[in-house]
């Protein structure tokens, strides 16, 4: 076992782990954060996606002992920003949740092409989640959410459970 110290969602944190331990299971298991999905375990489908120091990463196939030093955000740590309460308002919007299984996988696939590109067009959003597979919606629907979500953000429009009536 070793000590491994990273940044979660903002705050220092340190695990005690062997090395290779998938980081997928320290995030569910030892820090909470479900919403970090296991799909197929082995690098295809996107659902266990977080950013490390901002870009996009399969937690499945990454061990924890890569991660030192590192800044993690999990769809936890993302959608509770306001930018990224926008982009659960733009799927909302646009219907693009169904059986949500791959949905919080999506949400860290938007938040780091909104990061990089706030008004991608249709092929670029297509391209940024190519790398997160839906059963359930033929992506249409999702391609529209992230349109939404960048509108809203790009309007500075504040998210609606913060709205009057919202869930905050
Ligand atoms: S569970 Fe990690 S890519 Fe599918
Ligand atoms: S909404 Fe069901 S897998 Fe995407």
């Amino acid at each position: 076992m070793y000590e491994i110290s990273f940044t979660l969602n903002g705050k220092s944190v340190t695990t005690r782990a062997h090395p290779l331990a998938r980081f997928l299971d320290v995030l569910r298991e030892e820090f909470g954060m479900t919403g970090v999905k296991e799909g197929c375990g082995e690098g295809e489908c996107g659902a266990c996606s977080v950013l490390k120091d901002g870009r996009i990463v399969n937690s499945c196939i990454l061990s924890v002992g890569m991660i030192e030093g590192c800044s993690i955000e999990t769809p936890e740590g993302i959608s509770a920003t306001e930018k990224g309460a926008l982009i659960s308002d733009g799927y909302a919007e646009a219907g693009a949740v169904q059986c949500g299984f791959c949905m919080t996988g999506m949400l860290v696939a938007t938040e780091a092409l909104l990061r990089e590109n706030p008004d991608p067009d249709e092929w670029t959003i297509r391209t940024a989640i190519s790398g997160n597979l839906c059963r359930c919606t033929g992506y249409a629907l999702v391609v529209d959410g992230v349109q939404r979500a960048a509108e809203r953000r790009a309007a500075g429009t504040q998210p609606a459970r913060m709205q009057p009536g919202g869930q905050s």
